[in-house]
Order: C-alpha cells, then structure tokens, then sequence
C-alpha cells in the first residue's frame, strides 16, 4: 500500500499488513529498523533543556517501539500502548500504577496464576486488600465494591478453565464505584475482543502468545484509554522496564501473519474441540465457542471469533500421565499461540470461589498450526493410553 498507510475501513488482514510504520518516514524501507539505543543525541543546549524533539531516551520510545505501540493502539482502540519485557510485566505494571496502601483489589479467580502469586506477594505485602471473586459474577460484583476499591482486574476466557466473563456488566458496576477496569486480553487478542469497547479501561496481552507466534520471545503490552494513560506511562518510565528492541521487531513482525495464523488456530481447534467432545475417554470440552460450553451464549454475543487454547476433562480415573506421554506431536510445555501444539496438565489447586472440581484430569491444549488429522490422531494415541494404563488406582495427587 503506497505509504503503508492503513485505510480505516480496510480488513483486518489488510490492517495487520500496514498499521504501525509508514515506510516514508525511514527511506521507504518496508520495515521498521531495529534501533538498538539508550542515548539519543539533542543538537543544542535549548533543544535539551526543553526536550523539544521527538525521542529523548530510548525508555521513552524508539522508532522500533513506536511501530508496534502505533499497531497495537490501532487495533486496540487504544490512547496509549507501553510494551514490557513479558506478559507477566504486562500484568504487574498497570496494578502497580493503580494500587496504593489501602487499597482494595477485586481479582477474578480464574486468574493467570503468576498474576495471583504477584497479587498475593507484592500486592498484599504493599497493604493493598486483594479479594478474589466468582469470574462469572457479572454485575453481581456491585456487592463486593468498597469505597476504597481501586482495581477490578478481569481475565476473559478465564486462564485453563475458560469461565466468559460478562466484562460489560463488570465495567459498568466497577465505573459507578469509580474503580479502573483491567483486563487480560491475550487468549482473545483484539482481533477477537476489544477491551476498551466494552468499557474496559486497561488492556493487558502477553504478545508472547499469538502477536509473537513463534515460541521465539517473551513480551508484554499495556494499552489504555486516555484517562489513565498518564498514570500508567508515569509508572512505566519510573519502573524502567521497557522491551527489548528485538523483540519488539519480531512482535510487530509477528502481527503481519497473525490474522492469517488465528484463522487457521480457530478453524482446527472448534474441529478438534467438537471431535474430542465424542472420544471415549474425555468427560468434558471447555472451548467457549462450542454450543454446549456454559458461557457459550456471551462468547457469541461479545467475541468475534476464538483462538485455539482450551481444556478437556478426562473421565474419571484416567492416568493424566499416561495421556501425556503417549502425545507424539503435542509438545508438552508451558505458554501457547505459537505454532506448535502443545498440552499441560492444569493445577486448580489456587482457586479460592471459582468451582476447580472436574471429573477427572484437566489438561490444557494449544493447538498449533499442524494439520488437523495429525493432531486428531495423536490425541486418539493419547486417549488410548490412558485406557490402557486402566483407570482403577488413578493417582488423585496429580490433579
Ligand atoms: C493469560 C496470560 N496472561 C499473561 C501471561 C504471561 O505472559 P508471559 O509468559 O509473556 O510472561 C500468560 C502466560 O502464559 C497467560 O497465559
């Protein structure tokens, strides 16, 4: 597109091709550069004292994180978008720039477990109350606002149990008691749901995950509107913890493909979602894009599409090990939305209100972008193993 510029009614593909970086403004190179920088020079003592041009010190923004910041708040619809080294990052920024002594913190209990584990260390150590609620409490949160509640952090699908929170409700409740609204988006992206459309006023992704894809970085993104915006930049510089330059590169490198790679992730997860649903072996699918999921019908109202991490229960009795180590292609490992597969066995044992009580094993897949019938095949290989490692004498203390 000449100029690179994105034409605002343009589709999503179109726009993750050209937002972020106009190739003119750098001598029509078609991307970025990778400005690796602390120090940035000024011409004169004036220029200085004033700080009157447009990059002052590498924390503050380089040409390399002004692209992606520029692309995420395009997609966003966001004032202002930070980039941290990790999702995790992405997660204790904006609570730190919202919560003093005093303060009380509204949690969902599905939560992102490192981002309970800083709500618990750090926070709690700060004098700030954490509380965690019922994630599909929905304008029944009214009951637990206080007039020192400050946060309400919400997490949609939920983190292993994907529980759809009705964000809408939760914004306007949380907005009459004046609290920030923060949201962990990154199961979604905002290609899928926009945060701050639905009254959200923080945006929080791991673009580890899909903006990533590839397993290759660690990264974080904190979008807001413009009413916290100077908050949260004033406790992003005092922190110092920007992203690295290369990451940030591959992110928005990342962001090219990810239309493209989501499409595929949804398609083979919904088919192998509903497919598992009929496998001897399983007792239930946790996908909110299948019909039969609790929350499907809010999913279907707020989302526009799915990605490609859920959870199966197996039936009762099953040797979760068994299941796991049978999986030839499945990967197993931590994080998700690149493009391998990959299976975790869940731990629910941190949840305080939220219902953690299955059937039997949960374990968490990612399905990455192999063909489908691999995948179906090395699940079935999976489940057949569990059979055969018989069910009487299951371990308990692995759930
Ligand atoms: C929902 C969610 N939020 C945040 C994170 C943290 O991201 P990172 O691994 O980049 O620290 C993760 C990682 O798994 C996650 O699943």
């Amino acid at each position: 597109m000449p100029g690179g510029q994105s034409p605002t009614q343009a589709g999503i593909n179109t726009r993750l091709a050209h937002i972020g970086y106009e190739p003119g403004s750098y001598f029509g190179f078609v991307n970025p550069p990778v400005v690796h920088a602390s120090t940035v020079l000024f011409p004169n003592a004036r220029t200085m004292a004033a700080r009157d041009q447009k990059y002052i010190y590498a924390t503050h923004g380089t040409p390399t994180t002004e692209a992606l910041s520029g692309a995420i708040d395009e997609l966003e619809g966001s004032a202002g978008t930070v980039l941290v080294p990790s999702g995790q990052a992405a997660v204790a920024l904006p609570l730190l720039a919202f919560l003093s002594a005093g303060d009380h913190a509204l949690i969902t209990d599905s939560v992102y477990a490192p981002t309970r584990q800083f709500a618990d260390l750090v926070l709690r150590r700060m004098g700030i109350e954490v509380e965690y609620y019922e994630p599909r409490i929905g304008a029944g949160i009214k009951r637990l606002l206080r007039s020192n509640t400050k946060v309400v952090f919400t997490e949609s699908p939920a983190s292993n149990t994907f529980e759809v929170q009705d964000i809408s409700a939760i914004a306007r409740v949380a907005h009459a008691g004046d609290a920030v609204v923060m949201m962990d988006n990154s199961w979604a992206t905002p290609l899928f749901f926009r945060p701050l459309d639905h009254g959200v006023d923080i945006s929080i992704h791991a673009a580890t995950k899909y903006p990533g894809g590839h397993s290759d970085l660690l990264l974080g993104t904190v979008s807001t509107n413009a009413a916290t915006w100077p908050r949260l930049w004033e406790m992003f510089l005092t922190l110092g913890i920007p992203a690295a330059p290369d990451d940030t590169y591959q992110v928005l490198r990342g962001l090219r493909t990810m239309g493209v790679r989501l499409a595929h992730h949804q398609k083979s997860a919904i088919e192998i979602a509903s497919w598992l649903e009929h496998q001897p072996g399983i007792a239930r699918v946790l996908n909110p894009a299948l019909p039969s999921h609790p929350d499907h019908a809010v999913w279907m109202r707020d989302f526009s599409g799915a990605s490609g991490v859920f959870s199966i229960v197996l039936a009762a009795g099953s040797q979760s090990h068994a299941f796991l180590d049978a999986l030839e292609i499945f990967g197993l490992g931590f994080s998700w939305g690149s493009y391998g597969s990959l299976a975790m066995q869940v731990d629910l044992s941190d949840r305080t209100v939220a219902d953690g009580v299955f059937e039997g094993p949960l374990i968490r897949l990612q399905i990455g972008l192999e063909d489908i019938e691999d995948l179906k095949r090395d699940l079935a290989r999976g489940l057949r193993a569990t059979t055969r490692a018989g069910r009487p004498g299951f371990d308990q203390s692995v759930l």
